[in-house]
């Protein structure tokens, strides 16, 4: 079975992280996003894939070439405009065969069974299966209800409340038979949520709920978020077998000075220097060729690659962003994320869910809330 996975989109709301680098290449847990989307697909017996792009594609190329050498094939069809999920699908369906095929979000960290839902789709000999999940709050994301045989009996893509009346939304994986391919028009925007899969409702579209992890890491809480249960291995990926069994992971060599603490779970990526008093942890991720300077503290926060801190900067349930530094003194928390190369001078108080632009030049002591 071939998979496309959709990775057209922006990103809007993981700005600034998404600006210069696409949603699929922002790395999580050291890991460029979209490569834990391959290795689940592989692990399920999924080698075929086609990427679908449009927003920044040239780093996806780059990353993943052929596959060859993440064990899979794979092949690139780059959008010249935006043309929404399902017309993202029929733009690839040169790459498609005859067969059922397998449509996933770009966006989605999961354990998900693959080969379960898949049988499901065959033996209800379904048109089309909507893998399901539950959330809290379904209003960002499309409710799905179903039957007693799992038969779907209404999809609504981004309800109001009013709407609600289940907690199970689409999880952004579908089985397809292939003649959904012809219920798509060529060349113009158009959507599965608004309009294949409510147009199939009653003609053979099935939701396929299971016991799994899941989680859209579309916005910056969820991407923390999906750091912390990838640390707490609340979800298998490849980066469990890194973390022993005290949950540190240390990926190659690192220089750990004297008097620096590591609090798990923790991860530290190769060539990362941690310097005397230094504390990271717990729940934190620092990048490779990072220097985390004497007496600062990271909790609960993700470093991105190549990063500084200078002395005793704290840093607590935020994200700074590959090859930014922070000044002396700094404290980054509650929920501020650092674009890339920004540089932050000393002495200032990043908070409240600022959001500091690639490259941005903070002087020394100017912010302080
Ligand atoms: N190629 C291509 N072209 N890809 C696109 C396009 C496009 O025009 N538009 C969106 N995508 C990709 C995005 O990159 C992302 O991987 C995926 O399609 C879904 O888009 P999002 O923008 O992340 O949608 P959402 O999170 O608001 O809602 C979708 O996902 C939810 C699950 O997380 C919907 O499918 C909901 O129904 C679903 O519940
Ligand atoms: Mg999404």
């Amino acid at each position: 079975m071939k998979a496309v996975i959709l990775v057209g989109g922006q990103g809007t709301r993981l700005r600034p992280l998404t600006l210069g680098t696409p949603k699929p290449m922002v790395p999580l847990a050291n890991m460029p996003f979209v490569s834990y989307v391959l290795e689940h697909l592989k692990k399920n017996g999924i080698e075929e894939i086609v990427f679908s792009m449009g927003y920044l594609p040239d780093g996806i190329k780059s990353y993943f070439g052929d596959g060859s050498a993440f064990g899979v094939k794979v092949t690139y069809v780059v959008e010249d405009r935006p043309l929404g999920t399902a017309g993202a699908v029929k733009n690839v369906a040169e790459h498609i065969s005859d067969h059922d095929f397998m449509v996933l979000n770009g966006d989605i960290l999961t354990d998900l069974d693959l080969r379960a839902l898949i049988d499901f789709h065959q033996k209800k000999e379904a048109m089309g299966t909507i893998a399901l999940t539950p959330v809290q709050d379904p209003t960002a994301y499309g409710l799905v209800r179903t039957g007693p045989a799992g038969e779907v009996l209404g999809f609504l893509e981004k309800p109001s409340w009013d709407q609600i009346d289940t907690n199970l939304i689409n999880a952004g994986i579908y089985v397809l038979k292939n003649e959904v391919l012809d219920m798509i028009p060529a060349g113009i925007e158009y959507s599965f949520e608004r309009g294949v899969f409510p147009r199939l409702v009653g003609k053979g579209l099935f939701g396929f709920g299971s016991e799994c992890y899941w989680m859209d890491i579309g916005t910056p809480e969820k991407y923390l978020q999906a750091h912390y249960d990838i640390l707490e291995k609340n979800v298998t990926t490849s980066v469990s077998a890194c973390l022993d069994k005290d949950f540190v992971c240390v990926q190659g060599k690192i220089e750990l000075h004297n008097g620096a603490k590591l609090v798990p779970p923790v991860m530290i990526g190769e060539g990362t220097r941690i310097e005397a008093g230094a504390r990271i942890g717990r729940m934190a991720v620092i990048g490779p060729g990072c220097v985390i300077s004497a007496g600062s503290v990271v909790e609960e926060s993700v470093i991105q690659e190549g990063s500084t801190l200078e002395e005793n900067v704290v840093v607590r349930r935020s994200i700074i962003a590959r090859g930014a530094q922070i000044g002396r003194d700094t404290v980054v928390t509650a929920g501020a994320i650092v674009g890339e190369e920004a540089k932050v001078g000393g002495e200032n108080i990043l908070a409240n869910n600022i959001r500091v632009y690639p490259r941005t030049v903070i002087q020394e002591g100017t912010i302080k809330f």
